[in-house]
C-alpha cells in the first residue's frame, strides 16, 4: 500500500505534533521549541500540577506545586472513570497553583502505550522515517492503526550499529488519551504535550545524573527506578539514559491505608492523614508497615529476576525508589535488605533547586509523589 494512503500522523488537533518520548535528543530532533508548561500528572489518588522554571542548560527550579486529592475509584488503573470529578479537581487544582501558565503536558500511564526501540539507516531524513513509521507501527499494535495515536523520536545513532540511528516508537489507543484530553479541556486547559509517565520520571531522573559530553551518553549501570504509588508500583530500568525494560503491578500505599483502616478501625480519610502524618500507634511499624514493606521488597525482587531472565543482564547497581510510598520510612532499608541491592530514595531536590515560595516542610512530605509531574514540567522547555 502506498504510504500517503496511510491515515496521518497522531493526536487530535487540540495536541501537540508528538508524543514526546524519552531523556535526550528530542531538541535535537524535532526543532520546535514549547512554551512553558504546567505538568499535570493524574494518578490515581490525587492529582498533581508543577510549574519550573529554567535557570541554565540542565538547571531547573521548583517554582509551584499542587497536589488535588481525587475520591477513591475516579481514577483506576490509569483509567478516567469519572470524568466530571477529575475535570472539577483540575480545574480546583489549577486555581490553588495560582499560575499564569493555560498549557500542560500529560502523561499516559506506561501500561497503555506500546513502545518499541527500531533501528532506521542513518541515510535516511527524519520526514522519510516519518514515512515509514505508519508501517513499523501496523506491525505491532493489536488494535487497528485508525484508532491509535502514534509517533517516534529519533533517539541518536546507536551504538551497535554504527550505520543506523536508534528509533523509539510509540503507540497508544485513541481513547485512552482522549479521556485525559477531555478533562483537561473540561478544566479549561489546554494539553500541548502527552508523554508516558515512565518516561517522564526518567526525564526528572536524568538531571540528577551527569551525562558524557561528548555521547550524551548516561552511566553504564542498571538502574531501577521503583515508583510506588496508591494503586500501581512500576519497574524501569535505565540504563545509559535509556529505558530497558518495564514491569508494572498493582500494588500501593492504598493497600497499605486499607490495613490501617481495619486493624486500628479508622475511616479512611483518618488513616490515610495518620499515616502521613507518622502519628499512628507503635504497635503500627511492626504489625502493618513492615509486612507491607517485605512485600514491596519481595515485588521489587520479583521483578529484577524477570529482568535478569529476560535479558542480557544479570546485574541492577542500584534501586531508587519514587511516587508517594518512596516516603515511608524504611521503606528504602527494606527494599535494600530485601534485594541486597543498594537502594535510596529520590528527592525532587536532587535534580531541581526550590523557590523560597515554596514551603519546604510540605514539600518533603511531599517531594517523591512529584517526579511525574516534574518531569511533564519540562518539557515546556524542550
Ligand atoms: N508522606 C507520605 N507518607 C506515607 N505515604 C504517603 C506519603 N505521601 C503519599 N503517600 C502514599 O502514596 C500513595 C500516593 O502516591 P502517588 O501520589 O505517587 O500515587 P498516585 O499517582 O495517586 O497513584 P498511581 O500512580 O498509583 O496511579 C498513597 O497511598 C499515599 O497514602
Ligand atoms: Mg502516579
Amino acid at each position: 500500500m502506498p504510504i500517503e494512503l496511510m491515515p496521518p500522523k497522531l493526536l487530535s488537533p487540540a495536541i501537540s505534533q508528538w508524543i514526546a518520548l524519552g531523556v535526550r535528543a528530542l531538541s535535537r530532533a524535532i526543532e520546535i521549541k514549547n512554551p512553558p508548561m504546567i505538568g499535570l500528572d493524574i494518578g490515581s489518588s490525587s492529582i498533581k500540577m508543577v510549574v519550573l522554571e529554567k535557570k541554565g542548560p540542565r538547571e531547573f527550579q521548583l517554582e509551584r506545586y499542587v497536589i488535588e486529592p481525587l475520591p477513591e475509584g475516579a481514577v483506576t488503573e490509569g483509567n478516567i472513570n469519572e470524568l466530571s470529578i477529575v475535570s472539577d479537581r483540575i480545574k480546583r487544582a489549577y486555581q490553588r497553583l495560582g499560575s499564569g501558565l493555560k498549557s500542560v503536558a500529560i502523561a499516559l500511564p506506561f501500561s497503555d502505550v506500546i513502545t518499541k526501540r527500531t533501528l532506521f539507516s542513518n541515510i535516511l531524513k527524519e520526514e522519510q522515517i516519518e514515512q515509514q513509521i505508519p508501517l513499523e507501527v501496523g506491525q505491532y499494535i493489536p488494535f487497528p492503526l485508525e484508532e491509535s495515536n502514534f509517533d517516534f523520536q529519533v533517539l541518536g545513532p546507536s551504538r551497535d550499529s554504527p550505520e543506523d540511528v536508534d528509533v523509539m516508537i510509540a503507540a497508544a489507543r485513541r481513547e485512552k488519551l482522549e479521556d485525559r484530553v477531555a478533562a483537561v479541556e473540561a478544566a479549561g486547559l489546554k494539553a500541548l504535550v502527552v508523554d508516558v509517565d515512565l518516561f517522564a520520571l526518567q526525564s526528572i531522573y536524568a538531571l540528577t545524573k551527569p551525562i558524557d559530553e561528548k555521547t550524551n551518553w548516561g552511566e553504564v549501570e542498571n538502574i531501577a527506578l521503583v515508583k510506588v504509588g496508591a494503586w500501581r508500583m512500576s519497574i524501569h530500568i535505565i540504563r545509559e539514559g535509556f529505558s530497558i525494560y518495564q514491569r508494572e503491578q498493582p500494588f500501593g500505599g492504598a493497600q497499605l491505608t486499607q490495613e490501617i483502616q481495619s486493624y486500628f478501625e479508622l475511616p479512611e480519610a483518618k488513616a490515610e492523614s495518620a499515616k502521613r502524618d507518622g502519628t499512628l500507634p507503635e504497635s503500627y511499624v511492626n504489625k502493618i508497615l513492615m509486612p507491607f514493606l517485605q512485600n514491596l521488597g519481595e515485588e521489587v525482587a520479583r521483578s529484577i529476576q524477570y529482568f535478569y531472565s529476560t535479558s542480557e543482564y544479570n546485574q541492577v547497581h542500584s534501586i531508587v525508589l519514587v511516587g508517594g510510598c518512596a516516603a515511608l520510612a524504611q521503606a528504602a532499608s527494606v527494599v535494600q535488605t530485601q534485594t541486597m541491592i543498594p537502594t535510596s530514595v529520590a528527592k525532587v531536590f536532587n535534580a531541581l533547586t526550590v523557590s523560597d515560595k515554596v514551603p519546604v516542610h510540605t514539600l518533603n512530605r511531599d517531594a517523591s509523589s512529584l517526579f511525574v509531574a516534574c518531569g511533564l514540567a519540562l518539557r515546556g522547555f524542550d
